[in-house]
């Protein structure tokens, strides 16, 4: 191999590392493996697959990333040592911008559908949802004659309504495009609401609420939304706590940001699940939709979201928004 400097910098070996070795050293598998056959049958037959065409293929760097890369090879015979040049581009951007245009797409129409939903779903459903809470109404004044026979069917109507009700609230709130009405917060203020929005969950299911609010956290945002952010973790959070344990809501600022940590001791996150993907979920009832959502709401802010989580131990997810506010488009 010869390598130039533009290939030094892209693969992180200098020029004397790889000079003399084979190329298989700086592409990841399948490739790597396939490279030797693939150029003896190359040499045999002169049917090319990589020869004189651009193909999509993952090369390898010294400290041992994988990343995507365009090549095109050329028989180019300089001399007996080097019968081959390749020109490689390193496409790792343009894969991430492609990812994020497709989640982008991905959730507005998802956001279509829900405001479909939401007209034809909702208003019969917030119908049915009154008549039955008249029913109840008038039949407590007949307690004489109707008895739990009556009233726990009509509960369980009552709550089946309101589950679909949040369901489609959830799926409302992924829209086209997150329109933010940011004002300084301090985000104690809402924090507290959230806990003890989720309270009756805790306490359900032997959760412990603890919370490490800093004085004056105060950032620009748009209050309503990462509240709804720090909900959604909060619920994740009990919900992966099924037999007890903590949950600890913490807030700082740090470096001009505000950071707001969700911890939990829960069962941790499998590192196969792709959980800010719209709708991946684990759970029996659950939509999927709460952290696709979350992440939209948090780069909105011009924020981040991440996790970090240990399977059996728990997880502690991580948002961090700039507190001056999102940054100017
Ligand atoms: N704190 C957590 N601990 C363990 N797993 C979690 C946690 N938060 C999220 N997850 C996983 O990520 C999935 C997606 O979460 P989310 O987008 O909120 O959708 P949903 O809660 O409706 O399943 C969950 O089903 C769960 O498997
Ligand atoms: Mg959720």
């Amino acid at each position: 191999v010869a390598f130039n400097p533009a290939a030094e910098r892209m693969f992180g070996y200098l020029k004397q590392e790889v000079e003399g070795r084979n190329v298989a050293m700086l592409m990841a598998e399948p490739y790597a493996t396939e490279h030797s056959r693939y150029v003896q049958s190359y040499e045999r037959t002169k049917e090319a697959r990589a020869v004189g065409r651009i193909r999509s293929v993952a090369g390898k760097r010294k400290n041992g990333e994988v990343f995507p890369i365009e090549l095109s090879v050329a028989d180019v015979d300089i001399d007996e040592r080097v019968p081959y040049g390749a020109f490689i581009r390193d496409i790792s951007e343009k894969v991430r911008l492609e990812a994020r245009l497709l989640e982008r797409e991905r959730l507005a129409s998802i956001g279509t559908m829900a405001s479909m939903l939401a007209h034809e779903i909702g208003n019969p459903l917030n119908n049915m949802y009154l008549h039955a809470q008249i029913l109840e109404r008038r039949l407590k004044q007949h307690r004489d004659v109707c008895g739990e026979q009556v009233f726990r069917p009509l509960e369980s109507l009552l709550g089946e309504i309101r589950r679909l009700m949040q369901l489609l609230e959830e799926f409302r709130s992924v829209s086209r495009r997150q329109t933010l009405s940011c004002h300084p917060t301090d985000v104690s203020d809402f924090v507290h609401g959230v806990l003890s929005v989720v309270a009756p969950d805790a306490l359900q299911r032997n959760v412990t609420v603890d919370s490490a609010v800093g004085q004056d956290v105060v950032g620009v945002m748009d209050a309503e939304k990462i509240k709804q952010v720090v909900l959604n973790l909060c619920k994740n959070a009990i919900e992966a706590m099924p037999s007890g344990g903590t949950l600890r809501v913490a807030s700082r600022l740090e470096n001009g940001e505000v950071v707001i940590e969700i911890a939990d001791t829960g069962v941790g996150i499998p590192q196969t699940l792709d959980v800010f993907e719209a709708f991946t979920t684990t759970k029996p009832e659950g939509t999927g939709l709460g952290l696709a959502i979350s992440r939209q709401l948090v780069k909105a802010h011009g924020g981040s979201i991440q996790f970090a989580s240990e399977v059996g131990r728990g997880t502690v997810f991580t948002v961090r928004l700039p507190a001056d506010g999102p940054p100017p488009e």
